[in-house]
């Protein structure tokens, strides 16, 4: 059998900052109204290695919350209630969707959206504070200008973006005095762009940490709803081959890429969660994942 390209070890965004494991928690759907299990959600996703926690100021607008800011202000409340969570975390935080608007990177704006968002969480320092999703109509250099000021006072500690191009990502980098650390695509193998569109390319050149959202589609890579079939026959074989769930497999093939990403998994079930941390322990070989790519778009590659 041909060599396991799985990348289980840590991942490093700075030197300011600890060692995240290989896959992450995200709070998009952390909407539950009942402390004690948010608390356990966190709890289980420390244990199981998951300690990049990723939370934006807009989740809770939709899927299931109370409005904006409130997947922030229950992660307050959880490490209010139990302070020593703070540092066994890495906490991830993003800023500048405004609905309706719908995005906003004025200096003005993302001051106060990072304010906001660190009374929110009841916290003194957000460790890596994200762009959400690009603002064209504000110039690089006044995002830049803001970040790195947020980073000089001490308000955050490192910064990325997310839904940003390569070439948005170069043109702000070369406004900033402080490195982007990490870039945030949709990733997937229902979801190939960042393997093409230069994303991953850029991430080995410049070493940031790539983080994939929505690695499992949604969770249609676990139901299977909209997804190729023979996607869905591959990723079956693959996984009674490895004893793990079909899901397992999806963030198994994240894992495989030599650019490092993260998943940044969403379930809200600990036992999901649980199972999903099994795909440090999959081998997967290059014969499987171009298999997979090949499933994914449904022709043959040249
Ligand atoms: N930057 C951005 O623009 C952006 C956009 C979207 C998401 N994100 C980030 O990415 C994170 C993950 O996104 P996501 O929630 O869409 O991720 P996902 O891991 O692709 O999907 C999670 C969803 O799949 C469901 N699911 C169904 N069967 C499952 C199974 N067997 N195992 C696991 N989950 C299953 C989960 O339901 P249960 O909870 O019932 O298990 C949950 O609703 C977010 O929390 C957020 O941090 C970022």
């Amino acid at each position: 059998m041909s060599e396991n390209l799985i990348q289980k070890e840590p991942r490093i965004f700075s030197n300011d900052l600890p060692p995240v494991g290989p896959i992450a928690f995200g709070l998009w759907r952390y909407t539950t109204d009942d402390l004690y299990e948010a608390t356990k959600l966190l709890d289980t996703a420390i244990e199981l290695g998951m300690n990049l926690i990723d939370n934006a100021d807009v989740y809770g607008f939709d899927w299931g919350g109370e409005g904006f800011g409130a997947c922030e202000e229950l992660l307050g409340r959880v490490i209010k209630a139990k302070p020593d969570l703070r540092d066994q975390i890495v906490l991830s935080t993003k800023g500048g969707i405004v609905p309706p608007v719908p995005y906003d990177s004025s200096r003005q704006y993302l001051r106060s959206a990072c304010e906001a968002s660190l009374k929110r969480l009841q916290v003194e320092q957000i460790d890596l504070y994200q762009i959400h999703r690009p603002d064209i109509y504000t110039h690089p250099s006044e995002v830049a200008e803001v970040l790195d000021s947020l980073v000089s006072e001490g308000k955050i500690k490192t910064v990325g973006v997310s839904n940003y191009s390569p070439n948005q990502v170069s043109v702000l980098s070369s406004h900033m005095d402080a490195p982007l650390v990490a870039t945030q695509p949709e990733f997937s193998v229902n979801c190939l762009t960042p393997l093409r569109d230069g994303t991953f390319d850029q991430c080995l050149s410049t070493g940031m940490v790539p983080l994939a959202w929505s690695p499992l589609s949604g969770g249609k890579l676990a139901t299977g709803d909209g997804i190729r079939p023979e996607l869905i026959e591959l990723l079956d074989e693959l996984s009674v081959r490895e004893s793990v769930d079909r899901a397992t497999i999806a963030i198994a093939f994240i894992l495989a890429n030599p650019a490092e990403p993260i998943p940044i998994v969403g379930t809200q079930q600990t036992s999901r969660l649980r199972e999903l941390a099994k795909a440090t322990g999959v081998n997967l070989t290059r014969e499987d994942v171009y298999n997979l790519i090949e499933a994914s778009d449904g022709v043959p590659l040249p």
